[in-house]
């Protein structure tokens, strides 16, 4: 599926979309260059959920967890990551098979480590406020 979004302000829908079309899909991994949209589409989605927490980039983290009324959601951000055993000691496979829903930005740097099944989500700009988003089931 592909959506455009013309604006931040269509994130909210876009989401919700995002989430009728995952179903009982829990992994979602996010693609897309730095400054795509990323942390922003996933704030999005945690409103969705029913999450009020504040919604910040795990980068320095690697991990954040919020709470919502759809279950905890763990929010990874794997920029920094060294190597893929650091994945490891952080308890990544846990948050992985909990049954949770796990928010991914840059999986390319985990590809050992990542499930069978999963949402691809491939943020592109199209202007500075304007992107569209591809959506895909594995
Ligand atoms: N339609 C849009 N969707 C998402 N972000 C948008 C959109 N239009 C403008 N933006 C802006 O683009 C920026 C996206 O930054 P964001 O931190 O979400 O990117 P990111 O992909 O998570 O980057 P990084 O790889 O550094 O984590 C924000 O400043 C956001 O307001
Ligand atoms: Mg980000």
């Amino acid at each position: 599926m592909i959506l455009t979004a013309s604006s931040v302000s269509d994130l909210p829908a876009i989401a919700s979309e995002i989430i009728s079309f995952a179903a009982n899909a829990r992994i979602f991994l996010f693609y897309g260059d730095m400054g795509a949209g990323k942390t922003t589409l996933i704030k999005s989605l945690c409103r969705v959920l029913g999450s009020r927490d504040n919604i910040t980039s795990p980068t320095f983290a690697i991990v954040n967890e919020y709470e919502a009324t759809a279950g905890k959601i763990h929010h990874f951000d794997f920029y920094r990551l060294k190597n893929q055993t650091e994945a490891l000691d952080i308890g990544c496979e846990e948050y992985f098979y909990s049954g949770n829903y796990c928010f991914i930005e840059w999986p390319e740097k985990i590809p050992d480590m990542l499930p069978d099944h999963f949402i691809s989500i491939h943020i592109a700009v199209l202007n500075d406020n304007s992107r569209k988003i591809t959506l895909d089931k594995f």
